[in-house]
């Protein structure tokens, strides 16, 4: 327990102090976590029964000597630029325990975290007065249904945390200019849609958008290229276009697990720093490496899934030094594993003590390793891929009738390609007919 102290203002109330200049004291006074020159918080609880934010006047309050402050206790919502008026320098605020359903990010902050506030609203003031010296926001576990408008006014900003709001959709375009931003977490919202146009985030490190409602990505995701580190897991994830991410030249991290989930590649994909993929618990019946170049790759978890083997898994395809793959319960195909490329080494599995026949640290269950199964699983990808080509067809076409009649010409050769596909469809389908 820390004691409560009391600070005397004494020495804070000169000569110039205002009229009806309200004095606020520290309730208590903790050492904040974070090091920094001045290492103390001011916590201060306001409650009706100690004054009243609404008969006050904000602007002439006077506020202890500290650069750091929390508030805890605040029902309703209130000027923050007007309460810390007196201050020409504020490193932290801390709002938690309140309910402030909106929020207007104050000017000189540093560093603004707002958690478990009920809050609804942000709002960045559109001025040239003055530039938002902002670097940290954290707004989590609040009731945030957008990203706060004109947030590309906070042009000092590193790190925005929105996780466990109620995000529907995010633009990427709308960061544009936030040279600095580092890291983005917005996690455990609703996201369903994520649209990057033109951005450039040059420093966007780390972007967290695990235990959202996303049933595809984004196009575009090579434009985030500085990203090193791409949590996409536990959304509603079906197919995953691994040429999506062609760009992201310095992602290692790449956390796909807890979807579900078909990989393919349309067209090829390349990765060149990737060193951890994460699939687990995908529901993963195929996986078909062809085409998809990772060659720093370093770690494949692969656990709890329905695979019996990877296909192309060999020389053509991983090139990298070594890599360990985790691949604990599955139904592993045996005969798969001479076919498996030397330098990949199955990490011993945990379902050991179960296992009635190991090979290679693999629990191997199945011998019938047969062109019919692998053929119907293809058959999905290749489904699903059709399905993505006829998408941007369509898209595509939408465009060319806007441009008008000039444009008649690629309309036909759309229509072309369009039976081309059907044709190539249906000889697929016969020749699955065939297979059945
Ligand atoms: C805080 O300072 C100590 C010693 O000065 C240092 O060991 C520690 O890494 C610092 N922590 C942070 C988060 O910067
Ligand atoms: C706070 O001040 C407002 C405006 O003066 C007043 O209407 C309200 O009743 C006050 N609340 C309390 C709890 O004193
Ligand atoms: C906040 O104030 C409103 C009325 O202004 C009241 O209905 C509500 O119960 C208060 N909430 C808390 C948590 O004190
Ligand atoms: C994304 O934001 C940019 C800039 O604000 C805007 O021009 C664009 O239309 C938006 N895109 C979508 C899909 O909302
Ligand atoms: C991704 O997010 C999930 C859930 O939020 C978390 O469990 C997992 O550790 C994260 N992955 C990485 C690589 O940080």
């Amino acid at each position: 327990m820390i004691p409560r102290i009391v600070i005397s203002l004494a020495f804070l109330i000169s000569a110039n102090a205002v009229a009806h200049a309200t004095q606020i004291y520290c309730d208590t006074i903790t050492k904040d976590d974070r090091n920094s020159t001045i290492n103390d918080m001011c916590k201060i609880v306001i409650s009706d029964q100690k004054w009243n934010t609404s008969s006050v006047d904000l602007s002439s309050v006077i506020l202890p000597k500290f650069e750091k402050f929390s508030l805890i206790g605040i029902n309703g919502s209130f000027s923050l630029d007007d309460f810390f008026s007196t201050k020409t320098s504020l490193e932290k605020l801390h709002i938690y325990g309140s309910v402030m359903h909106v929020i207007q990010i104050p000017a000189k902050l540093e560093s603004l975290l707002v958690t478990g506030c009920q809050t609804r609203q942000v709002v960045i003031a559109n001025t040239d007065e003055y530039r938002y010296g902002i670097h940290t926001l954290v707004l989590v576990e609040n009731q945030i249904s957008e990203i706060p408008h004109r947030i590309d006014q906070l042009i000092q900003l590193k790190s925005l945390d929105m996780a466990n709001n109620l995000l529907e959709k995010v633009n990427f375009t709308e960061f544009n200019g936030l040279k600095e931003l580092n890291f983005v977490d917005l996690s455990l919202n609703r996201i369903r849609v994520v649209s990057i146009e033109m951005v450039d985030l040059p420093k966007l490190l780390k972007l967290d958008l695990s235990q959202n409602l996303l049933k595809s990505i984004p196009r575009n995701f090579g434009q985030l290229r500085a990203l090193d580190d791409l949590n996409l897991s536990y959304n509603k994830l079906e197919y995953v276009e691994m040429s999506h991410f062609n760009g992201l030249t310095k992602l290692k991290v790449l956390d796909l697990q807890f979807n579900n989930l078909l990989i393919g590649s349309l067209a090829p994909a390349i990765l060149p720093a990737l060193e951890v993929l994460r699939l687990e618990s995908c529901h993963l019946q195929q996986l078909d490496l062809f085409g998809i170049e990772m060659p720093k790759l370093k770690k494949l978890y692969l656990n709890d899934n329905k695979l019996e083997y990877v296909e192309w898994f060999n020389k053509e395809v991983y090139e990298g030094a070594g890599l360990n793959l985790y691949g604990d319960r599955n139904p592993w195909n045996c005969n798969w594993l001479p076919e498996m490329h030397p330098r990949v080494k199955f990490v011993r599995q945990q379902d050991r003590i179960i296992c009635r026949r190991f090979e290679k640290n693999v629990c191997c269950v199945g011998n019938d390793y047969t062109t019919e199964r692998k053929a119907d699983r293809r058959w999905q990808v290749v489904k699903e891929q059709n399905r993505q080509i006829f998408m941007v067809l369509e898209e595509q076409q939408d465009k060319v009738r806007i441009l008008g009649e000039n444009c008649g010409m690629i309309g036909e050769q759309l229509a072309e390609i369009e039976n081309t596909l059907a044709k190539v469809m249906r000889v697929v389908e016969a020749i699955a007919a065939r297979v059945d």
